[in-house]
């Protein structure tokens, strides 16, 4: 991919990268002036980027010849305004990292008003009830946030693929049918889960976690493993119930919610039926840190 020199615009952050766009017009005068016939990619992100969104990163490249990635903290899927305030902003060492991947990546980081202009406010989508479970339930409005500013997104950048991880299920089954109802002509690609070592799901949340409690955390996935292997034996309810007796024997691990779900429509599992696809999902409080994490369970 050939960018002009001139979209080399990291003076202000004095370091060197490939391309930083502030603004929307930026934007669309870079795309339209390269060749997209090879493909475009884009990857949203609201930076403080660590290897799970590389993953995202490295896969939108070795599938299109161009490839945006937007950092964007967006203020619509906030339910908090102190979680908002508390959001890492790290956007020199994300551009440092993103440069480790290619330097050939267009950096998209607009400001709110750039987005929202003077209306910061989401839309109201029917996502026939994908939204009212699990991290929809217990936090109000947050899938209209997060469909606003992808919409957005997609709409301004309009790629052949956009790419999303399975970290974040729910979103990932939630933008699909975003695509879907809006109608946007744009391929929507999930990306396995990125893991530390310990099993622990990739999350900026992490560094944030004592010594102790990061590994002691490790302790979810473990329990997804177990669940699963039980899942294949046992019925939802039993596991449910043994998964709740785990998490009671190690309290630093808050457990808030743990579902069974048919992975595509996300209902709550009643009966186990053939041919059905079915995941765990689960969301923990470690010392005030919300951790979630899922897995396939067939
Ligand atoms: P953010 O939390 O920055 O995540 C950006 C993307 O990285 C999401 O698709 C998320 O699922 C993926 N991701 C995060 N950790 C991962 C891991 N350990 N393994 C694999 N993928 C991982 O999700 C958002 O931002 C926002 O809601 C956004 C979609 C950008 C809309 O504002």
């Amino acid at each position: 991919m050939q960018i002009s020199r001139n979209y080399s615009k990291f003076a202000d952050l004095n370091i060197k990268c490939a391309v930083l766009i502030r603004t929307k017009k930026e934007l669309k005068s870079l795309l339209s002036s390269l060749d997209k016939s090879k493909g475009l990619g884009l990857v949203p992100t609201m930076g403080a980027l660590h290897k799970g969104h590389a993953s995202l990163i490295t896969k939108a490249i070795s599938e299109n010849e161009m490839v945006v990635v937007s950092i964007f903290i967006n203020p619509t899927q906030f339910n908090n305004l102190e979680d908002l305030k508390k959001y890492p902003r790290t956007l020199k060492e994300d551009i440092v990292l993103l440069h480790e991947i290619s330097n050939d990546i267009i950096v998209f980081a607009p400001t709110a008003l750039e987005i929202y202009a003077e209306n910061v406010q989401s839309n109201s989508y029917d996502f026939n009830g994908l939204d009212r479970v699990m991290e929809g339930e217990f936090r109000d409005d947050h899938f209209n946030g997060v469909g606003t500013v992808v919409e957005a997104l997609l709409t301004l950048v309009n790629p052949d693929k956009a790419y999303f991880g399975e970290k974040d299920f729910q979103q990932l089954q939630i933008i699909k049918k975003l695509v879907e109802i809006q109608q946007i002509p744009v391929k929507i690609v999930g990306c396995p889960i990125v893991r530390e070592t310990s099993g622990l799901a990739m999350s900026s949340r992490n560094e944030r976690l004592s010594k102790a409690l990061r590994l002691e955390a490790a302790f979810i996935y473990k329990t997804l493993k177990a669940a699963k292997k039980e899942f294949g034996t046992k019925s939802a309810k039993y596991v449910m119930g043994w998964v709740r007796g785990q998490f009671q024997g190690h309290p630093e691990l808050k457990l808030e919610y743990f579902e069974i779900t048919d992975a595509s429509t996300l209902k709550p599992i009643q009966e186990k039926q053939q041919n059905t696809k079915y995941r765990a999902f689960v969301a923990v409080y470690a010392n005030n840190i919300r951790l979630i994490d899922n897995i396939a369970l067939n």
